[in-house]
């Protein structure tokens, strides 16, 4: 007989021990926090012929790395589909796997969402497929993928805590920042480690311009999900942004040099975060120092033309940190991926080319066009991926884009819809460029 997991889910190729060891690592992902290599490696180990413990290895390692990380993700892939005796569930988190490394990420999440129609408590295909929700802007799926499991859960299941955390981000994205602001509070009183609830509450209460709250909540009033931190350079980069609202700039200069890239990664999700930290502060006008090229040598170090959203930010540290050469490269690549593989040729096509030529001319000096670019953008920029806080500094950009080309109309407009609609980042710091 086969062992099962604390929701009745079966392991195939799994001894008791090694289902649960592979739990704690799966607990520490839900609330990416602790330490998950190392009991998963102890339940491969243990069981070598676990699929599922693979399956956990190659997510973990597949989405927001380097390269070389994810070759450790491709391999777990490899290992785990030649595995004999996988059920339904674990094949369909091996289709799922198969198509995002073929790029396919519109049918990953679609594999996905399948597999939690049969198995609705199956918590690591709800976690991964609103990453991957995430990564094509999928704002009703964000909140939907989790809603819809919800009659399947009560509030003593096992991980209610995680399913709360990943309801808080889909309602904040989603505009109902009062439900996400409370599912992030519930999952944070039981289990604080929950470093994606309380990521969830830091968008809801930016997204209302609530940056004094946002500081007491990340700095104060919850610290435990700061140690062991898989997700400590989003969420210090969250922190951040309350602290850039308070037009607090040397706190935020501070929180770059240590927690968010102090240690700078070739982790594209981390070298986003630093990009679009030092991004927001040169609209700012503030002086970065020299912080540009080290991460400008990153983004240089790993493959470009693989995500559109990840390539934007790059262009920035190349704006930033006056890298013509490699500036110009990069379009390059755009024009390439543009005929490329998979979902990011649509990316590509849709947000992250004129995004890409949009900075560019912006660093150039060109304004009136990179203006007219970031104007064709606006209603569509959410199909690139990411989140509506991260998307912002498209629109900061316009902001200051509009001002610098003279179009003083346009500058105006856009400062009131900012008051009037949008509270989240309206600067508290005149926006020039620097
Ligand atoms: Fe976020």
């Amino acid at each position: 007989m086969k062992v099962k997991d604390h929701h009745g889910l079966e392991l195939t190729g799994a001894s008791a021990a090694a289902a649960g060891l592979y739990q704690k690592a799966l607990d520490a992902y839900h609330c990416y926090a602790g330490d998950a290599m190392t009991p998963l490696a102890a339940a491969l180990s243990e069981s070598p012929g676990c699929v599922m413990g693979y399956v956990l290895q190659a997510w973990m390692t597949l989405i927001g790395s380097n390269a070389e990380t994810a070759a450790m993700g491709a391999q777990a892939f490899a290992v785990a589909k030649d595995l004999p005796g996988a059920n339904a569930r674990e094949q369909g988190h091996l289709a799922a796997i198969g198509s995002l490394l073929a790029g396919e990420v519109r049918t990953a999440a679609r594999l996905l969402e399948d597999v939690n129609l049969a198995w609705p408590r199956d918590v690591l295909a709800l976690q991964v497929g609103q990453t991957l929700d995430f990564l094509l802007g999928d704002a009703r799926m964000l909140r939907d993928r989790i809603v819809r499991v919800l009659p399947a859960w009560t509030a003593d299941t096992p991980g209610w805590h995680a399913i709360q955390g990943l309801l808080s981000f889909g309602y904040e994205e989603a505009g109902d920042y009062a439900r996400a602001e409370a599912c992030g509070r519930e999952a944070i009183a039981l289990q604080p480690r929950n470093n994606w609830a309380q990521h969830g509450v830091a968008h809801a209460l930016l997204m209302q311009g609530r940056h004094a709250d946002g500081v007491r909540w990340m700095r104060h009033e919850n610290e435990a999900w700061q140690a062991e931190a898989m997700l400590g350079v989003h969420n210090w980069w969250h922190t951040a942004l309350f602290h850039i609202g308070l037009g607090e700039t040397e706190e935020v200069l501070r929180l770059y040099d240590g927690p968010i890239y102090g240690a700078a990664t070739t982790f594209s999700f981390d070298m986003v975060d630093a990009a679009a930290m030092l991004w927001r502060l040169k609209l700012a006008g503030v002086d970065v120092g020299d912080r540009w090229a080290g991460l400008a040598d990153n983004f240089a170090r790993e493959p470009a033309g693989l995500s559109a959203f990840v390539d934007t930010h790059a262009m920035m540290a190349y704006v930033g940190a006056g890298r013509e050469a490699q500036a110009r490269a990069l379009l390059e690549t755009q024009s390439a991926a543009l005929n490329g593989p998979g979902d990011n040729a649509y990316f590509v096509r849709e947000v992250g080319q004129p995004a890409i030529q949009a900075l560019h001319a912006f660093g150039q000096g060109r304004y009136g066009q990179a203006t007219d670019l970031l104007r064709g953008l606006r209603g569509k920029h959410h199909r690139f991926g990411g989140s509506h806080a991260q998307r912002d500094v498209l629109d900061l950009t316009l902001l200051s884009a509009a001002r610098l080309s003279g179009d003083d109309s346009l500058h105006a407009a856009l400062l009131a819809e900012r008051d009037g609609a949008q509270p989240l980042t309206t600067p508290k710091t005149p926006a020039i460029a620097a």
